[in-house]
Order: C-alpha cells, then sequence, then structure tokens
C-alpha cells in the first residue's frame, strides 16, 4: 500500500503553447514518483489531480505533445496519462497512438509506462492503442478508485523495471571494464553487436534473437574480468595451465550473467563463443549444429573483427584477407560453412564495413548521419532484408 501522507502536487501551471515547459527540481520530490498528463483541456488535467492529490506524486503537465517531449527531455517520468485525442499529432483522434509511438521509439523514455485515457467507446481504440505501445488504456469518466489501483500497479511494475534495469547497467558496466582493461581492443564490443545483429538480420532471426546477439556482443567476455592480468595480457606463448585459466572466462562469464533472468538467452553465448564445427572447442566440446546457432554468430563476427583490426602484435587485415582466412577456417572444418557463406556475402555488400556500426541505430532520423550516408544505410538495410528472405527461402 502506497503511503498518502503527503499532498504533492506542486504548483506548476500549465505553460503558454509558446513557452518551454520546465519540470519543477526533482530534489524537491525525492522519492516520489513522477507522473507526466498530457491533455489539451484543463479541466480534465484538473479532474485527474483532484483523483490523485493525495498519492505521493509529483506531477507534471503538458497541454501538448511538443511540451510532453520537452519535460521527458528534462525529467526521469515514471508514468505518463494521456489523452487519445492529440489534434496536434493527428485530426482522426487517434494522435495519442502516434504519440505512443514516439515515446516508445526513444530509447530514453521506452520503458515509461504509458496509460491511455479515452472518452471513446470501442475495442478498436482499446487494440489500436495497446498496439501502438500504450501499456493500458481505460474509458472516461473515470472510477476514482479504479484509476488509483491502476496508477499504482503500473507504477509498481515501473519500480521493478527500473530495478531490473540497474542491475543490467552493473554488468554492462562490468564488461566494459573487462574492455577498457584491453587498450587495443578499442570498440570491439561495439563493433561485435553491430556485426552479429546484422548477420542475425540477413538470416530473418526474431528481434528477440537479434536483441540477445546485441547484448552478447558486449558480454561474451566478461568472464575475464576473473583471469588475471599476467595471463590475460601474457606476451608470448600460454603453458597448459594458464590456458586452462584462460578458457574458463567463459564458465565465469554464465556465472555472472545466470543470476539475471532477462539475460538467459545471452548465456549461450556467453558459454559457447569458442566451440569449433569439428567438436575440439571448449568448453563443452559441441559440434555442428549442436553449437548454438547465436554463439556460432557471435564467433565469425569476433573473428572478422579482430582480423581487421590493428593490433601491437599485427596489422589489421584487410576485409578480402578476413574473408579469405575464415573461409579456410571453414575448410579445415572450424567453423559452419553455410554461416560462412552468408557472413562473407553480407560483408561484401558496399560500403557495408563503414556504416556497420550505425546500422541498428534505433533511430537514423536523430543520427549524425549525412542524408547521403543515411540513404546508403538505407540501401543497406533493404539488401540486408533482402538477403534474409532469400536465405529464408
Ligand atoms: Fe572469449
Amino acid at each position: 500500500m502506497e503511503s498518502l501522507k503527503t499532498t504533492t502536487i506542486p504548483q506548476l501551471e500549465a505553460p503558454a503553447a509558446t513557452a518551454r515547459p520546465t519540470a519543477p527540481p526533482a530534489s524537491a520530490a525525492v522519492g516520489l514518483a513522477t507522473i507526466l498528463l498530457v491533455d489539451s483541456v484543463d479541466i480534465n488535467r484538473q479532474l485527474i489531480k483532484g483523483i490523485l492529490k493525495f498519492g505521493p506524486y509529483r506531477i507534471l503537465e503538458a497541454r501538448q505533445p511538443n511540451e510532453a517531449f520537452q519535460l521527458l527531455e528534462q525529467a526521469d517520468v515514471d508514468l505518463i496519462i494521456a489523452d487519445l485525442v492529440m489534434p496536434e499529432i493527428s485530426n482522426d483522434m487517434q494522435g495519442g497512438l502516434e504519440f505512443c509511438r514516439r515515446v516508445k521509439a526513444n530509447r530514453r523514455t521506452r520503458l515509461v509506462p504509458i496509460l491511455i485515457l479515452t472518452s471513446v467507446q470501442g475495442n478498436n481504440n482499446v487494440i489500436a492503442s495497446l498496439e501502438s505501445g500504450a501499456d493500458e488504456f481505460l474509458i472516461k469518466p473515470l472510477q476514482p478508485a479504479v484509476f488509483r489501483t491502476r496508477i499504482r500497479t503500473m507504477l509498481r511494475s515501473k519500480r521493478t523495471l527500473d530495478s531490473l534495469e540497474e542491475a543490467e547497467t552493473i554488468i554492462f558496466a562490468m564488461a566494459e571494464t573487462v574492455e577498457q582493461r584491453d587498450k587495443e581492443t578499442g570498440h570491439h564490443c561495439q563493433r561485435l553487436a553491430a556485426l552479429s545483429v546484422a548477420l542475425g538480420t540477413a538470416l530473418g532471426l526474431p528481434e528477440d534473437d537479434l536483441l540477445a546477439l546485441y547484448r552478447g556482443g558486449y558480454l561474451h567476455d566478461i568472464g575475464k574480468i576473473a583471469i588475471p592480468d599476467s595471463i590475460l595480457f601474457k606476451r608470448g606463448v600460454l603453458n597448459e595451465e594458464e590456458w586452462l585459466v584462460m578458457r574458463s572466462h567463459t564458465l565465469k562469464g554464465e556465472a555472472i550473467c545466470r543470476r539475471m533472468r532477462s539475460l538467459a538467452p545471452v548465456l549461450p553465448i556467453i558459454r559457447n563463443h569458442h566451440e569449433k564445427w569439428d567438436g575440439s572447442g571448449y568448453p563443452d566440446g559441441l559440434a555442428g549444429e549442436q553449437i548454438p546457432l547465436l554463439a556460432r554468430i557471435l564467433q565469425l563476427a569476433d573473428i572478422y573483427d579482430a582480423l581487421t583490426s590493428r593490433r601491437s602484435y599485427k596489422s589489421a587485415f584487410s576485409a578480402d584477407e578476413a574473408v579469405a582466412m575464415l573461409q579456410k577456417e571453414a575448410a579445415m572444418n572450424w567453423r559452419d560453412p553455410e554461416l560462412v557463406s552468408v557472413f562473407v556475402e553480407m560483408v561484401r555488400q558496399p560500403n557495408f564495413v563503414a556504416h556497420s556500426a550505425a546500422l541498428f541505430a534505433p533511430d537514423p532520423a536523430h543520427s549524425d548521419l549525412s542524408s547521403r550516408e543515411a540513404a546508403e544505410l538505407q540501401t543497406m538495410r533493404e539488401s540486408l532484408a533482402r538477403m534474409s528472405r532469400e536465405v529464408l527461402k
């Protein structure tokens, strides 16, 4: 049960249409959930504030979607309550749907739950709202008790998500520490994530697998955090005992990430990214298709990126040289030959390497690409989609 001891609505007047809305300082609302109301009708916002006035909430108000986006930039919002009707976005009575899509497309706000309100009856509205990213839907007139309960439930889920996100953030920070220990690898994880997702896309894998590949790019070597520098950075050949320790990074990495249920799809990548097609790899000696597909994908990306990057002990190989080496490893029965063929076809696309890191930016419209680069990127995305259809035939 949430505390009702504080009346917390700040004296925040809805801003004039031309003024930039500002969120009151978060320091004045420590421990309070921040709710953003988006509704062009003053009386509607007053009504909602009245229903929520005894809750532990800091309430922000926006008359228009653009004001809401400005407030979302400034404040850490825990919940959005928005009216389905937003004529500033669309005249078809469903601007709220587009609003939801934009909130969910932004990496910063995608996890903020949205409650859509409307006075228009009809299942179609409910379905369309949920499909556009809204988390809940209520029809007016509001029943205050139901409304308050719904708000509390949504905020409870948001708090759970926040704590999961925090735990994930810590694990990713650990992975970054591993990467930074090795000054030579540069942005290896970032490139690896992009290359792996590109190959996954070319294979037509579902979005969950692509997300696992993306995360695997960062987390696959997290177990190296437990490997002593004397072994990790040893110049020269490792002895048998040192090899055993080095190889254990796969199992140690899996053990670190196993505690987070959301990382379950990434575990096979972490554990099995050093297996070989002929069964001579580690840690399990898996062969052929016993090796999880996502681990095989990441492995190819890992090898290709290592070959095409400069290290203190070698210069960077060209894309053609790296491809030739991958094909040689496939011929030696170390790598999945079909996967190598798709990978080679993919990296040979014009400008693929130059743009691979930007390929999966969530919103290319807001990236720093020039219009020419954006057009090339679009062509490449279409080409990958075509390839995916070919592979799936
Ligand atoms: Fe590794």
